[in-house]
């Protein structure tokens, strides 16, 4: 190790830094939370301003994280500030980027907010800091894209040597309880060997494992290749729901019976779409970066194809339906908005994709989603409605999409005429 690294090493190891998290959001918060609680004095900074005010008076805005919790880590921590601006990189030892990497209306990946806030931190002195990137970037980006801008304002500067820059990406899957940040193995790649122990450093104190790969390049190939895993594997059960529909099998059925072997299947489920600010997005991320080489990937494509297909999928079932019903002017109630079950995030959610389609289909349609209290759709304004007897009584068919536990299926099924399941959440009622 360096000598100008040692102090930085050591104050990390014995958490005795100052960390400043850049974006408070589903993987910032938690983050800066955890490393409070390891006994880090941490600032967290959003350019949202109602995001700071709230977590000031210890209001959450994660669906993940209740106000008591919040409150009872913030106790916890020694140190703990909230601020909308910079000016904590001065004082920091590391500072970790958690921003959004969303795509924008091409669906090329939107980097502008990584820029912003690299941007932001460069204009103070990083000398003897580290600088862990968090956000999902494609392949390159780290060192392209992140370390050019630190060292035009910041020039006499070496990395490895002056500063420390890592890509390691966030792995949180948020609704779930039981993977978490000390449990899930982090992943470390920084643009210098030096940079990766720095890194390592400040993980160790809150992962039980540090992986560390050969450059942040792999670190970032990584997580691409494991939500891109992800996107094509739903992408293969998705064309598999659709031909066993054909085929007048129960998809439900098979996969259940194909997780019995105990070697060489791994489940994945069928479903309405995908949602979510991750499995949609990254892949396109790895995707443009080969359309930068003239290169592309097909299982990408297909799986995108396929899944982004599914919407259409199940407003076609429905119209099928209801045409062998002989159903005219037919009341769809949707259960469930959310991305996912037992979060309130709506990001890239098929069940919009769901919402518009009917929408222009000229169906009328009303939601339930105990998480999510309004909506807009093509400029129509929708409320969450109450789920009671009057509601499912004048309902022709309810779409479940988003299954939360907190649904009484039982009660339900019992006052619905018709349902159709898109996420097997049924699977334990009587037929
Ligand atoms: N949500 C997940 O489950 C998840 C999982 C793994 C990785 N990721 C990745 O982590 C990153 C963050 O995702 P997220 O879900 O936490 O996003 P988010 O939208 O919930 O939070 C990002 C926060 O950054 C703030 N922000 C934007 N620009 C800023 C700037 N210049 N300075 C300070 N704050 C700024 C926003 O106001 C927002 O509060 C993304 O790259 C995402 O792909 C997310």
């Amino acid at each position: 190790m360096k000598n100008n690294n040692l102090e930085l090493y050591q104050k990390l190891i014995t958490k005795n830094a100052h960390i400043s998290i850049i974006g408070l959001g589903y993987v910032g918060l938690p983050l800066l939370l955890a490393l409070g609680k390891e006994g880090f004095s941490v600032t967290g900074i959003d350019i949202d301003n109602e995001k700071v005010e709230k977590l000031k008076q210890n209001i959450s805005y994660i669906s993940d994280i209740s106000n008591k919790e919040l409150l009872d880590a913030i106790n916890t921590i020694e140190n703990v500030n909230f601020a909308n601006k910079y000016d904590s990189i001065e004082n920091s030892d590391a500072i970790i980027i958690c921003v959004p990497t969303p795509l924008n209306k091409t669906k090329d990946p939107d980097i502008s907010y990584i820029i912003n806030a690299t941007e932001k931190l460069a204009k103070y002195s990083l000398k003897n800091k580290l600088i862990s990137v968090e956000s999902t970037v494609y392949p390159g980006a780290t060192e392209e894209l992140i370390l050019p801008t630190i060292i035009k304002q910041n020039p006499n500067l070496t990395v490895g040597n002056d500063f420390n820059l890592v890509f390691s990406p966030e792995r949180v899957d948020p609704g779930q309880n039981y993977w978490n940040l000390k449990n899930t193995p982090k992943i470390i790649g920084g643009i210098t060997k030096n940079c990766t122990e720095i890194g390592t450093a400040l993980y160790g104190t809150l992962c039980n494992q540090v992986v560390q790969v050969s450059s942040a390049r792999a670190a970032e190939m990584t997580k691409l290749l494991e939500n891109t895993f992800r996107a094509t594997n739903i992408g293969l059960v998705n064309e598999m729901a659709i031909i066993s529909q054909k085929l007048n099998i129960d998809i439900w059925e098979i996969v259940e019976a194909a997780k019995t072997k105990p070697f060489g299947f791994m489940p994945f489920y069928p479903g309405p779409g995908l949602g979510g600010h991750c499995i949609p997005v990254d892949p396109r991320y790895l995707d443009w970066k080969l359309e930068t080489l003239n290169s592309e990937s097909k299982f990408i494509k297909l799986s995108e194809e396929i899944n982004f297909s599914m919407p259409n999928f199940v407003v076609s079932r429905i119209k099928d339906i209801f045409k062998n019903l002989n159903i005219t002017n037919p009341k769809i109630l949707i259960l469930g908005l959310a991305y996912k079950p037992n979060v309130s995030d709506i990001r890239e959610s098929p069940s919009i994709d769901i919402m518009t389609l009917l929408n222009k289909e000229n169906i009328k349609f009303q939601y339930n989603d105990p998480m999510v209290k309004s909506i807009e759709i093509e400029g129509q304004t929708y409320k969450s409605q109450n789920i009671d007897s009057e509601l499912l009584k004048n309902t022709d068919l309810a779409i479940i999409s988003t299954d939360h536990s907190i649904y009484n299926w039982e009660y339900i099924t019992n006052n619905l005429k018709y349902i159709f399941d898109t996420r097997n959440a049924l699977r334990n009622i009587k037929k």
